[in-house]
C-alpha cells in the first residue's frame, strides 16, 4: 500500500485503472470479483477519504456514516445514481462523481445489438442449434422482421438515447422520441403516443421515483400486439411481472432485456420464454468503456482529495 489518502475500491477494477489507483491511495482494495458483502462494505468503509463503487453498491446515509466525517468523495462505476442517496452525499459534503458520456456509445450499442437479436431471433436460433433440434432452410423457416421500416420509439431522450436513435435511424427505422423535457425536435410525441406506434419501444431513461414501473400493465397493454421492449437502462422502469405475463399472453411481441428488477435474480417467467432476449447487464461492458469510465472515476477521487477541486464529472447539483 502506497501513501496518499485512504481510498477503498469496493471492486475489482480494470488493470490500468487499479495500477493508477494503487499509484495515488493508500488503496483498500476489494480484489475478487464479487461484490462485498454489506457488513464489510460498511466496515472497510470506515476512516476512507473516497469511495469507488459500481451500481451494485447502494451508498446511502448508513454507508456514508459507516465511513465517517473524513470522507469526502464517492466516485460510481456509473452513469445510473439510483443507489446513490444524493440528498444524504450533500447533507454531509461529500461529493459524488459518476461516468457520463464514455459509455454512451456502447450502451447504445447494446440495445440495438438487443433489438436485432429479437427481431432476427438470433439468440433463439442459436437455442435451437445448442439444443440439437431439427432445422432446414426452408422458405417459411424462423422468419424474422428486418429493422429497415420500422419505428423506433426512445423514451428519453438524452446521450444514450440519441445515441441510439442515430444507429437505428441508420439502418432505415423512423425514429419518435419523448422525454420528461420537451426538445421540440423532429420526431418528439407523447409517452402515449409513442407507446401506440412503436415497432421497438426502447428504454433510456434514468429510474426515478418517476419512472418506477413506467413500463406496468396498462402501458404494455397500449402498445402494439407485434411491438418489441428494449431495455438498457434500470429495470425497475419496468413492472417485470406484468412484463412476463404480457408476453405470455401475446399482448407485445417480445422483450430484449440488460437489466432486470432485482439483479442478478431474473423473474422465472422470462427465462421461459423464447420471445425474449436477455443479457446479464452488459451494456458498458468492453474494457474500453469499463476503463475509461475507472479513469473518470479516479479523476473525481484525485481531484477532490490530491488538488482540493471540483471534479469536472461531479454529478450536477449533487
Ligand atoms: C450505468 O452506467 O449506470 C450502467 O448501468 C453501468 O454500466
Amino acid at each position: 500500500m502506497t501513501g496518499g489518502p485512504a481510498v477503498l475500491a469496493s471492486r475489482c477494477f480494470a488493470p490500468a485503472v487499479r495500477e493508477r489507483l494503487a499509484a495515488l491511495f493508500a488503496l483498500d482494495e476489494n480484489t475478487t470479483e464479487d461484490p462485498l458483502p454489506r457488513g464489510e462494505l460498511l466496515r472497510r468503509a470506515a476512516g476512507k477519504a473516497g469511495i469507488m463503487v459500481t451500481p451494485v453498491d447502494r451508498v446511502d446515509a448508513e454507508l456514508l456514516d459507516a465511513a465517517g466525517p473524513g470522507l469526502r468523495v464517492v466516485a460510481t462505476l456509473s452513469v445510473g445514481l439510483d443507489h446513490i442517496d444524493l440528498a444524504a452525499a450533500r447533507e454531509r459534503g461529500v461529493t459524488v462523481g459518476y461516468t457520463p458520456d464514455v459509455l454512451t456509445h456502447a450502451t447504445a450499442e447494446m440495445a440495438i445489438a438487443l433489438m436485432l437479436s429479437l427481431l432476427r431471433r438470433v439468440t433463439e436460433g442459436d437455442r435451437r442449434i445448442r439444443r440439437g433440434r431439427p432445422w432446414a432452410l426452408t422458405p417459411n423457416f424462423m422468419l424474422g422482421r428486418g429493422a429497415a421500416g420500422l419505428v423506433f420509439g426512445c423514451v428519453g431522450f438524452g446521450r444514450i438515447g440519441r445515441a441510439a436513435a442515430g444507429i437505428a435511424g441508420a439502418l432505415g427505422m423512423e425514429v419518435v422520441h419523448t422525454s420528461r423535457r420537451a426538445t421540440g425536435e423532429p420526431g418528439e410525441c407523447t409517452f402515449g403516443e409513442l407507446l401506440a406506434r412503436a415497432d421497438v419501444v426502447s428504454l433510456h431513461c434514468p429510474l426515478t421515483p418517476d419512472t418506477r414501473h413506467l413500463i406496468d400493465a396498462a402501458a404494455l397493454r397500449a402498445m402494439r400486439p407485434d411491438a418489441v421492449l428494449v431495455n438498457t437502462s434500470r429495470g425497475a422502469v419496468v413492472d417485470e411481472a406484468a412484463l412476463v405475463a404480457a408476453l405470455r399472453d401475446g399482448v407485445i411481441g417480445g422483450a430484449a432485456l440488460d437489466v432486470f428488477e432485482d439483479e442478478p435474480r431474473v423473474h422465472p417467467g422470462l427465462r421461459d420464454l423464447e420471445n425474449v432476449v436477455m443479457a446479464p447487464h452488459l451494456g458498458s461492458a468492453t474494457l474500453t468503456t469499463r476503463t475509461a469510465m475507472g479513469m473518470l472515476c479516479v479523476d473525481a477521487l484525485e481531484d477532490v482529495l490530491l488538488r482540493g477541486r471540483e471534479p469536472g464529472n461531479a454529478v450536477p447539483g449533487g
